[in-house]
């Protein structure tokens, strides 16, 4: 029996849904939108047919190869702001209304036409575009991979939907249910989820991680250096330049928030807002540096302990993995078995920071088992794994990979505060 396993993440949005019809207007700083840009500004062939896949991407090594299990990592469709955000945006919409002056047009739309339609209670929500990120994700998947994203693989319990507990992304996994279950019209049948923070919002757990860097202010040091720095400070000064209000009224915060407003209203409603206009390219290129800096140190490479935290991802995803190929494998080398019990494979693994991670395990008879994995439905290679002539590697060569690149990760150990040496 197989198992397929479906993921949602907590940590962004990049999936969005466009009506093609409104989307030739694309803000010139769109492409620095970061985490808040859209799912088509990576795949622009989306935005014509929202539905459409290229399956000339999949390309295994032979005609033998049959795709045996996939589990997909997807993060949440597009949301509001949370209600931090929305606060700073309502200060700076105070602002352009009350003390700035000036004729430009998109100034006297802003202060006249423009409305603050943003509440504090909408608290980063799954908005409708989100939802529909989702519906048309998974509509997109099953045309890739029909043989395991079927609706007989659906009604079977084959497919399985694991979510964290944020409402986002449960409302994200009920998304994505709909769009299959209306895909082959099911009305009959219903489709749980599991909720496991445990796994999907690991680094919450990760004590070590919580006290040195997400709890902590001077983790972000470097952010708040370059916050400071000439480059930010130019950036706020041409804002208040255009808007005709003091240099000490616009702060990097007001800053920030007038840029997401303008990532917003794109990703929200999909309009190239005047409040866009605020920034230039260069501008763009600031906000975006800022933005990069802050995942560096707080989610990616800056701290060991960001990518060790994932640990307990890695290893379940991994082990589904084995468990899909040693159900494949049994049959074929049952000899084996005994030897192989003492095995203990087990790695930690920094996931890339995108929208969907799938790992498609392809078995290409006789035990040859390949592993593709594709980033935001494109195929991509495993970084660091550069032997790379195949373009699928062999299970096999990955595992090994990872086995030595992480051997030894324990959550456990890896996130407790402390490390207690060995009592004698
Ligand atoms: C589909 O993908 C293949 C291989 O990457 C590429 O050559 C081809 O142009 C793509 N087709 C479309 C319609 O995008
Ligand atoms: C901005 O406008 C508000 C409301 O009109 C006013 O109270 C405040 O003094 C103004 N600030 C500056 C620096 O002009
Ligand atoms: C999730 O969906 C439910 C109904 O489907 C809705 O009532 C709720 O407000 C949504 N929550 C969020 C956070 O979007
Ligand atoms: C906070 O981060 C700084 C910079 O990495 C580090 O020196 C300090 O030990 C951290 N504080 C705690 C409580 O972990
Ligand atoms: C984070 O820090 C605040 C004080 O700055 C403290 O009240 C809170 O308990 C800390 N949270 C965790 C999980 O350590
Ligand atoms: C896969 O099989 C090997 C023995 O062949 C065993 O050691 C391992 O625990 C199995 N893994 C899973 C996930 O079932």
């Amino acid at each position: 029996m197989l198992t397929f396993l479906w993921k949602f993440t907590v940590t962004c949005c990049l999936l969005n849904y466009v009506n093609p019809e409104d989307n030739r207007d694309i803000p010139a700083i769109a492409k620095y939108f970061n985490t808040k840009g859209r799912y088509e500004e990576v795949n622009p062939y989306l935005i014509e047919d929202i539905l459409s896949v290229n399956k000339s991407v999949l390309q295994p090594p032979s005609a033998q190869c049959q795709e045996i299990h996939l589990t997909a990592i997807i993060r949440h469709g597009t949301r509001y702001p949370t209600t931090k955000n929305i606060k700073e945006m309502q200060q700076i919409y105070n602002i352009v209304r009350h003390n700035a002056s000036g004729e430009q047009r998109w100034l006297r739309e802003i202060q006249t036409q423009w409305t603050m339609w943003y509440t504090e209670d909408m608290d980063g929500r799954l908005v409708q575009k989100g939802v529909n990120d989702h519906k048309h994700l998974a509509v997109r998947l099953s045309k890739l991979f029909p043989s395991l994203i079927s609706e007989e693989k659906l009604r079977g319990g084959f497919i399985k939907f694991i979510t964290s507990s944020k409402h986002r992304c449960v409302n994200s996994t009920l998304s994505f249910k709909a769009g299959l279950t209306k895909l082959w019209g099911i009305t009959d049948q219903e489709f749980d989820h599991t909720v496991n923070d445990a796994l999907m919002r690991f680094f919450d757990k990760c004590t070590k991680f919580v006290e040195e860097v997400e709890n902590n202010s001077s983790a972000l040091v470097e952010v708040d250096k370059f916050k400071q720095g000439p480059e930010m400070r130019r950036v706020q000064e041409k804002i208040a330049d255009r808007l005709r209000v003091p240099y000490s009224l616009i702060t990097d915060d007001m800053a920030e928030a007038a840029f997401y407003l303008c990532a917003y209203e794109f990703a929200i409603n999909t309009v190239n807002s005047p409040w866009c206009r605020l920034f230039d390219e260069v501008d763009g290129q600031v906000m975006e540096y800022a933005n990069d800096l802050k995942h560096y140190w707080k989610r990616a490479y800056g701290y060991d302990i960001n990518s060790k935290s994932s640990c307990i991802l890695f290893h379940d995803l991994f082990s589904r993995l084995d468990k899909a190929a040693n159900e494949t494998v049994i049959p074929l080398t049952s000899t084996n078995y005994a030897s192989q019990t003492g095995r203990s494979f087990r790695t930690s693994y920094m996931l890339p920071y995108a929208a969907n991670l799938v790992l498609v395990l392809y078995d290409c008879g006789g035990g040859d088992l390949r592993l593709q994995p594709l980033l935001n439905e494109k195929p991509v290679a495993f970084p660091g794994l550069t032997d790379q002539k195949d373009p699928m590697p062999l299970y096999q060569d990955v595992k090994d990979h990872y086995r030595e690149l992480l051997r030894g990760c324990d959550f456990e150990t890896v996130c407790q505060l402390f490390k207690h040496t060995a009592e004698v």
